[in-house]
Protein backbone atom coordinates (compact mmCIF):
# COMPACT_ATOMS: atom_id res chain seq x y z
CA UNK A 1 0.00 0.00 0.00
CA UNK A 2 1.26 3.56 -1.16
CA UNK A 3 1.51 6.61 1.66
CA UNK A 4 -1.94 7.33 2.86
CA UNK A 5 -2.88 11.00 1.39
CA UNK A 6 -5.69 13.60 0.97
CA UNK A 7 -5.37 16.70 -1.79
CA UNK A 8 -7.33 19.66 -1.09
CA UNK A 9 -7.35 21.98 -4.32
CA UNK A 10 -8.99 24.22 -6.54
CA UNK A 11 -8.81 23.09 -9.87
CA UNK A 12 -6.96 25.00 -11.66
CA UNK A 13 -5.24 23.58 -15.18
CA UNK A 14 -1.83 23.61 -12.15
CA UNK A 15 -4.06 21.47 -10.04
CA UNK A 16 -5.55 19.17 -12.86
CA UNK A 17 -1.96 18.23 -13.45
CA UNK A 18 -0.82 17.48 -9.85
CA UNK A 19 -4.12 15.66 -9.36
CA UNK A 20 -3.04 13.11 -12.36
CA UNK A 21 0.45 13.07 -11.44
CA UNK A 22 -1.08 11.23 -7.64
CA UNK A 23 -3.77 9.20 -9.77
CA UNK A 24 -0.64 8.22 -11.95
CA UNK A 25 0.77 6.46 -8.65
CA UNK A 26 -0.90 4.46 -6.83
CA UNK A 27 1.33 2.20 -6.24
CA UNK A 28 3.38 5.08 -3.72
CA UNK A 29 0.26 7.00 -3.26
CA UNK A 30 -2.67 6.06 -1.45
CA UNK A 31 -4.98 8.99 -2.50
CA UNK A 32 -7.72 8.54 0.11
CA UNK A 33 -9.90 11.65 -1.13
CA UNK A 34 -9.77 14.78 -3.37
CA UNK A 35 -11.39 17.46 -1.36
CA UNK A 36 -12.51 20.64 -3.44
CA UNK A 37 -12.34 24.22 -2.60
CA UNK A 38 -13.53 27.58 -3.71
CA UNK A 39 -10.30 29.78 -4.90
CA UNK A 40 -9.42 29.78 -9.03
CA UNK A 41 -12.82 29.57 -10.00
CA UNK A 42 -16.12 28.58 -7.17
CA UNK A 43 -17.30 25.69 -5.50
CA UNK A 44 -19.46 24.33 -7.74
CA UNK A 45 -16.44 24.41 -10.33
CA UNK A 46 -13.94 22.94 -8.62
CA UNK A 47 -15.45 20.44 -7.72
CA UNK A 48 -17.01 19.52 -10.87
CA UNK A 49 -13.30 19.75 -12.35
CA UNK A 50 -11.49 17.69 -9.46
CA UNK A 51 -14.71 14.74 -10.59
CA UNK A 52 -13.15 15.30 -14.78
CA UNK A 53 -10.17 14.76 -13.83
CA UNK A 54 -10.89 11.04 -11.86
CA UNK A 55 -12.88 10.25 -15.00
CA UNK A 56 -9.99 11.68 -17.31
CA UNK A 57 -7.40 9.28 -15.39
CA UNK A 58 -9.69 5.97 -15.02
CA UNK A 59 -9.50 5.73 -11.25
CA UNK A 60 -13.32 5.89 -10.20
CA UNK A 61 -11.74 4.54 -6.83
CA UNK A 62 -11.07 7.76 -5.64
CA UNK A 63 -13.53 9.75 -3.91
CA UNK A 64 -14.31 13.71 -4.61
CA UNK A 65 -15.96 15.94 -1.93
CA UNK A 66 -16.95 19.29 -1.88
CA UNK A 67 -15.72 21.94 0.93
CA UNK A 68 -15.91 25.78 1.61
CA UNK A 69 -17.60 27.76 -0.98
CA UNK A 70 -15.51 30.82 0.73
CA UNK A 71 -12.86 32.04 2.82
CA UNK A 72 -13.32 32.26 6.64
CA UNK A 73 -13.43 36.14 7.02
CA UNK A 74 -12.77 37.61 3.36
CA UNK A 75 -15.10 37.72 0.46
CA UNK A 76 -13.94 35.03 -2.03
CA UNK A 77 -11.67 36.32 -4.93
CA UNK A 78 -11.29 33.72 -8.40
CA UNK A 79 -9.04 33.50 -10.98
CA UNK A 80 -10.48 33.59 -13.79
CA UNK A 81 -8.50 35.64 -15.59
CA UNK A 82 -5.92 33.12 -15.54
CA UNK A 83 -7.65 29.81 -15.89
CA UNK A 84 -11.00 30.72 -17.80
CA UNK A 85 -14.88 30.59 -17.02
CA UNK A 86 -14.75 26.80 -16.20
CA UNK A 87 -11.20 26.64 -14.57
CA UNK A 88 -9.53 24.10 -16.74
CA UNK A 89 -10.19 25.97 -19.72
CA UNK A 90 -8.25 24.46 -22.66
CA UNK A 91 -9.74 21.28 -22.93
CA UNK A 92 -13.35 20.15 -24.87
CA UNK A 93 -14.19 18.10 -21.51
CA UNK A 94 -17.00 15.03 -22.08
CA UNK A 95 -19.77 14.92 -19.66
CA UNK A 96 -18.76 14.56 -15.91
CA UNK A 97 -19.85 10.57 -14.46
CA UNK A 98 -17.99 10.63 -11.27
CA UNK A 99 -20.56 11.33 -8.27
CA UNK A 100 -19.84 14.21 -5.93
CA UNK A 101 -20.04 12.44 -2.28
CA UNK A 102 -22.43 14.01 0.23
CA UNK A 103 -20.51 14.37 2.83
CA UNK A 104 -19.22 17.82 3.61
CA UNK A 105 -15.42 17.98 2.38
CA UNK A 106 -14.47 19.25 5.87
CA UNK A 107 -15.85 16.56 7.98
CA UNK A 108 -14.20 14.27 5.31
CA UNK A 109 -10.64 15.45 6.52
CA UNK A 110 -11.81 15.51 10.23
CA UNK A 111 -13.91 11.62 9.88
CA UNK A 112 -9.99 10.32 7.71
CA UNK A 113 -7.88 12.05 10.18
CA UNK A 114 -9.54 11.12 13.32
CA UNK A 115 -10.06 7.54 12.34
CA UNK A 116 -6.20 7.37 10.71
CA UNK A 117 -2.69 5.91 12.97
CA UNK A 118 -1.45 9.00 14.70
CA UNK A 119 1.07 11.05 12.09
CA UNK A 120 -0.36 8.80 9.29
CA UNK A 121 -2.13 11.53 6.75
CA UNK A 122 0.03 13.90 4.13
CA UNK A 123 -2.37 16.28 3.57
CA UNK A 124 -1.58 17.77 -0.42
CA UNK A 125 -2.90 21.63 -0.48
CA UNK A 126 -2.79 23.14 -3.65
CA UNK A 127 -5.26 26.14 -3.21
CA UNK A 128 -6.41 28.14 -0.13
CA UNK A 129 -6.61 26.86 3.03
CA UNK A 130 -9.89 27.31 4.29
CA UNK A 131 -11.28 23.60 4.37
CA UNK A 132 -7.57 22.52 6.37
CA UNK A 133 -8.21 25.23 8.80
CA UNK A 134 -12.14 24.85 9.41
CA UNK A 135 -11.11 20.82 10.16
CA UNK A 136 -8.69 21.85 12.84
CA UNK A 137 -10.53 24.69 14.34
CA UNK A 138 -13.71 22.31 14.19
CA UNK A 139 -12.17 19.32 15.49
CA UNK A 140 -8.54 20.43 16.89
CA UNK A 141 -7.50 16.76 18.13
CA UNK A 142 -7.94 15.73 14.13
CA UNK A 143 -4.39 17.65 13.98
CA UNK A 144 -2.65 14.16 15.63
CA UNK A 145 -3.45 11.84 12.70
CA UNK A 146 -1.84 14.69 10.26
CA UNK A 147 2.15 13.74 9.06
CA UNK A 148 2.77 16.34 7.13
CA UNK A 149 0.60 19.23 5.30
CA UNK A 150 2.91 19.84 1.91
CA UNK A 151 1.05 23.06 0.82
CA UNK A 152 1.55 25.01 -2.80
CA UNK A 153 1.27 29.24 -1.70
CA UNK A 154 3.39 31.92 -0.61
CA UNK A 155 6.51 33.50 -2.07
CA UNK A 156 9.34 35.94 -0.29
CA UNK A 157 12.46 36.75 -2.32
CA UNK A 158 9.79 36.45 -5.36
CA UNK A 159 7.33 38.25 -4.13
CA UNK A 160 3.55 37.81 -4.87
CA UNK A 161 1.71 37.03 -7.78
CA UNK A 162 -1.51 38.62 -7.43
CA UNK A 163 -0.67 41.95 -5.46
CA UNK A 164 3.49 42.71 -4.75
CA UNK A 165 3.49 41.00 -1.44
CA UNK A 166 1.18 37.75 -1.73
CA UNK A 167 0.57 34.42 -3.30
CA UNK A 168 -3.14 33.56 -4.43
CA UNK A 169 -3.35 30.81 -2.76
CA UNK A 170 -3.02 32.64 0.83
CA UNK A 171 -4.51 36.08 -0.39
CA UNK A 172 -7.78 34.09 -0.84
CA UNK A 173 -7.71 33.18 2.88
CA UNK A 174 -5.11 34.97 4.30
CA UNK A 175 -6.76 33.80 7.99
CA UNK A 176 -6.98 30.18 7.19
CA UNK A 177 -3.30 30.45 6.51
CA UNK A 178 -2.92 31.54 9.95
CA UNK A 179 -4.47 28.98 11.21
CA UNK A 180 -2.22 26.54 9.25
CA UNK A 181 1.22 27.79 10.05
CA UNK A 182 0.20 28.62 13.63
CA UNK A 183 -1.19 24.83 14.44
CA UNK A 184 2.44 23.11 14.72
CA UNK A 185 1.68 20.92 12.26
CA UNK A 186 4.42 20.41 10.40
CA UNK A 187 4.91 22.30 7.28
CA UNK A 188 6.49 21.73 3.63
CA UNK A 189 5.79 24.81 1.47
CA UNK A 190 5.97 25.02 -2.29
CA UNK A 191 6.60 28.91 -2.97
CA UNK A 192 6.72 31.34 -5.84
CA UNK A 193 10.19 30.96 -5.09
CA UNK A 194 10.58 27.78 -6.17
CA UNK A 195 7.49 27.29 -8.75
CA UNK A 196 8.77 30.23 -10.71
CA UNK A 197 11.89 27.80 -11.62
CA UNK A 198 10.02 25.19 -13.16
CA UNK A 199 8.23 26.73 -16.28
CA UNK A 200 6.08 24.80 -18.38
CA UNK A 201 7.70 25.30 -21.45
CA UNK A 202 7.09 24.33 -25.64
CA UNK A 203 9.26 21.52 -25.27
CA UNK A 204 8.19 20.66 -22.18
CA UNK A 205 4.40 20.37 -23.27
CA UNK A 206 5.30 18.54 -26.59
CA UNK A 207 6.99 15.78 -24.65
CA UNK A 208 3.50 15.38 -22.43
CA UNK A 209 1.71 15.19 -26.16
CA UNK A 210 4.51 12.78 -27.59
CA UNK A 211 3.10 10.28 -24.81
CA UNK A 212 0.13 10.00 -27.32
CA UNK A 213 -2.91 9.44 -25.17
CA UNK A 214 -6.15 11.05 -24.17
CA UNK A 215 -4.19 12.22 -20.65
CA UNK A 216 -1.37 14.02 -22.54
CA UNK A 217 -3.58 15.72 -25.00
CA UNK A 218 -5.84 17.13 -22.20
CA UNK A 219 -2.66 18.36 -20.19
CA UNK A 220 -0.99 20.21 -22.96
CA UNK A 221 -4.33 21.94 -24.00
CA UNK A 222 -4.88 22.95 -20.64
CA UNK A 223 -1.23 23.84 -20.17
CA UNK A 224 -1.51 25.90 -23.94
CA UNK A 225 -3.98 27.77 -22.16
CA UNK A 226 -2.65 28.66 -19.03
CA UNK A 227 0.46 29.19 -20.40
CA UNK A 228 -1.05 33.17 -22.23
CA UNK A 229 -1.39 34.79 -18.81
CA UNK A 230 1.80 34.48 -17.33
CA UNK A 231 3.97 34.28 -20.69
CA UNK A 232 2.46 37.95 -21.39
CA UNK A 233 3.00 39.05 -17.43
CA UNK A 234 6.58 37.58 -16.93
CA UNK A 235 7.72 37.82 -20.92
CA UNK A 236 8.97 34.01 -19.71
CA UNK A 237 8.76 31.11 -22.26
CA UNK A 238 6.06 29.51 -20.28
CA UNK A 239 3.94 29.14 -16.85
CA UNK A 240 5.39 28.73 -13.56
CA UNK A 241 3.50 25.14 -13.18
CA UNK A 242 2.93 25.19 -9.15
CA UNK A 243 0.61 22.43 -8.07
CA UNK A 244 2.63 19.40 -9.13
CA UNK A 245 5.51 20.53 -7.26
CA UNK A 246 3.69 19.29 -4.32
CA UNK A 247 3.14 15.78 -5.16
CA UNK A 248 6.55 15.75 -6.90
CA UNK A 249 8.19 16.06 -3.91
CA UNK A 250 6.23 12.95 -2.30
CA UNK A 251 6.92 10.71 -5.45
CA UNK A 252 11.20 11.99 -6.12
CA UNK A 253 11.79 14.66 -2.42
CA UNK A 254 15.59 14.82 -3.90
CA UNK A 255 14.28 17.12 -6.60
CA UNK A 256 13.65 19.95 -4.24
CA UNK A 257 15.75 21.58 -1.57
CA UNK A 258 15.15 24.40 0.58
CA UNK A 259 15.59 25.38 4.53
CA UNK A 260 13.59 25.45 7.49
CA UNK A 261 12.54 28.78 8.81
CA UNK A 262 10.06 30.61 10.62
CA UNK A 263 6.57 31.52 8.68
CA UNK A 264 4.00 33.72 9.60
CA UNK A 265 1.13 35.02 7.60
CA UNK A 266 -0.30 38.97 7.65
CA UNK A 267 -3.75 39.07 7.80
CA UNK A 268 -3.75 43.27 8.78
CA UNK A 269 -5.75 44.70 5.76
CA UNK A 270 -3.11 46.75 3.92
CA UNK A 271 -0.15 46.19 0.91
CA UNK A 272 1.42 43.11 2.87
CA UNK A 273 -2.52 41.58 3.83
CA UNK A 274 -1.83 37.61 2.38
CA UNK A 275 2.09 37.92 2.87
CA UNK A 276 3.86 34.65 4.13
CA UNK A 277 6.86 36.61 6.26
CA UNK A 278 9.83 34.28 6.10
CA UNK A 279 12.33 34.78 8.63
CA UNK A 280 14.92 33.85 6.63
CA UNK A 281 18.26 34.84 8.15
CA UNK A 282 16.77 34.46 11.95
CA UNK A 283 16.93 38.09 13.13
CA UNK A 284 13.72 36.93 14.77
CA UNK A 285 13.26 34.74 18.03
CA UNK A 286 10.46 32.68 16.64
CA UNK A 287 10.87 28.85 15.95
CA UNK A 288 11.23 27.76 12.50
CA UNK A 289 8.18 26.03 11.78
CA UNK A 290 8.09 25.17 8.15
CA UNK A 291 10.78 23.92 5.64
CA UNK A 292 10.54 25.94 2.30
CA UNK A 293 11.85 24.81 -0.20
CA UNK A 294 13.87 27.05 -2.91
CA UNK A 295 15.59 25.13 -5.43
CA UNK A 296 14.32 22.32 -7.99
CA UNK A 297 15.92 20.34 -10.29
CA UNK A 298 12.89 21.22 -12.98
CA UNK A 299 14.35 18.68 -15.80
CA UNK A 300 14.09 16.21 -13.19
CA UNK A 301 10.42 17.38 -12.68
CA UNK A 302 8.91 17.57 -15.45
CA UNK A 303 10.59 14.20 -16.69
CA UNK A 304 8.62 12.88 -13.60
CA UNK A 305 5.43 14.47 -14.58
CA UNK A 306 5.81 13.28 -18.29
CA UNK A 307 6.33 10.04 -17.91
CA UNK A 308 3.85 9.50 -15.24
CA UNK A 309 0.85 11.43 -17.17
CA UNK A 310 1.93 8.62 -19.77
CA UNK A 311 0.81 6.08 -17.46
CA UNK A 312 -3.13 7.08 -17.37
CA UNK A 313 -5.08 6.24 -20.03
O1 LIG B 1 -0.51 31.18 -7.04
C1 LIG B 1 -0.61 29.93 -7.69
C2 LIG B 1 -1.63 29.07 -7.01
O2 LIG B 1 -2.91 29.72 -7.04
C3 LIG B 1 -1.84 27.73 -7.72
O3 LIG B 1 -2.23 26.77 -6.78
C4 LIG B 1 -2.96 28.02 -8.66
O4 LIG B 1 -3.69 26.85 -9.02
C5 LIG B 1 -3.81 28.94 -7.82
O5 LIG B 1 -4.61 28.12 -6.97
CA1 LIG C 1 -4.35 25.59 -7.15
Amino acid sequence: MGHPILIDTDPGQDDALAILLALAAPERLELRGIIAVAGNVPLPLTQKNARRLVDLSGRNDVPVYAGCSRPMVRDLITAENVHGHSGVDGYDWPDTQTPLQDQHGVDFIIDTLISAQEDEITLCTLGPLTNIAMALVKAPQCARGISEIVMMGGGFFEGGNTTPTAEFNILVDPHAAHVVFASGVPLTLMPLDITHKALATPERIAAIVAQGNETGRACAGMLSYFNRHDVEKYGSEGAPLHDPCVIAYLLKPELFSGKKVPVQIETSDGLTLGMTVMDWWGTTSESPNCMVMNQIDADGYFDLLTEHLGRLP
